[in-house]
């Protein structure tokens, strides 16, 4: 495996792989990897010959500062990890390297980033946006691979292709969970002891809403049972729990009308927020 800083570098090393004509599958991260991401990678080896992790911590889509300074950080065990599971390059580039200066350009996705994530976040997936176009130019992968887990963010990337019209096709991959339930996420790693034992509610609240709507419940009245749940688990602030059209995130009141839903949530523990989403239809 080997480590690229630079553009150049990676231009270097994956020309090549370009010539020889074989496929280039990027995982694009911002590191401290558990098995999620790493699922990512399997999956992007079962689908390409040379395969592409980025780490980066990207500031731009933190629009909490504390948030940027606490995201954990474990360069040394990411590598290992990466190495162990047979990636080709890993490119870690400073943030000099990514943002020699900082970017003009404001990429506005309409009605998806007025939403959920987009609300609560407000300039989050702008700097997404900015830093996986930045990725895409460098890296130049005939695939690329996202995970379900931050479904608002594969609707924003399916856009951001689309529109600028990225060589490159989107793979996406299911969450991978935590025995009980939980979705993997590196900031799990931030929860104490009693944190992470309630946490997994968040899941246990999306199936059981799933669940009441299969049953032919309607929505409101679902809701409104999930948010008493978490009321019950004080040390819980539910953010948001919505219904949603997975490709457009437009909000809905009930399984009516398209195929393609999801419900979606956001809740703290202490200082971390967690988000999580289920699809309602597979
Ligand atoms: P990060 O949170 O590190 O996630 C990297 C990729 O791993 C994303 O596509 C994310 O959806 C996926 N992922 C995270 N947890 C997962 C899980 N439990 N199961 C499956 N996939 C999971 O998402 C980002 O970084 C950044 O926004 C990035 C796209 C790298 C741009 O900075």
């Amino acid at each position: 495996m080997k480590l690229l800083r630079t553009k150049q570098e990676v231009h270097r090393h994956l020309g090549i792989s370009r010539i020889n004509n074989t496929t280039i599958g990027f995982v694009p991260t911002m590191g401290a990897l558990h098995d999620g991401h790493l699922d990512l990678v399997k999956k992007a080896k079962e689908n390409s010959d040379v395969i592409i992790v980025s780490i980066f911590v990207n500031p731009t889509q933190f629009n909490n500062q504390k948030d940027f300074e606490n995201y954990p950080k474990t360069l040394n065990k990411d590598l290992d990890l990466l190495d162990k599971t047979g990636v080709d390059f890993v490119f870690v580039p400073s943030n000099q390297e990514i943002y020699p200066s900082i970017p003009s350009l404001i990429i506005d996705f309409g009605a998806i980033d007025k939403v959920l994530e987009g609300a609560f976040r407000p300039g989050h997936f702008n700097g997404v946006g900015i830093v996986v176009s930045k990725l895409l130019n460098i890296v130049k992968p005939h695939k690329t691979f996202f995970g379900q887990k931050d479904l608002q963010q594969v609707a924003i990337i399916k856009r951001l292709v689309e529109d600028l019209s990225f060589d490159t096709e989107i793979v996406i991959i299911p969450t991978v969970r935590e025995a009980d339930g939980l979705a993997m996420s590196s900031r799990n790693l931030r929860l104490d002891d009693e944190q992470r034992k309630i946490a997994p509610i968040i899941y246990e609240a999306l199936t059981f809403a799933k669940d009441e709507l299969l049953a032919g419940n309607n929505w409101f009245g679902t809701r409104g049972k999930v948010e008493q749940m978490f009321k019950e688990e004080p040390r819980f602030r539910l953010e948001y729990f919505e219904l949603i059209s997975s490709d457009r995130f437009e909000l809905l009141e009930s399984l009516k009308g398209t195929s393609n839903i999801a419900i979606c949530t956001a809740a703290y523990l202490g200082e971390i927020r967690l988000i999580d989403n289920i699809s309602i239809f597979d």
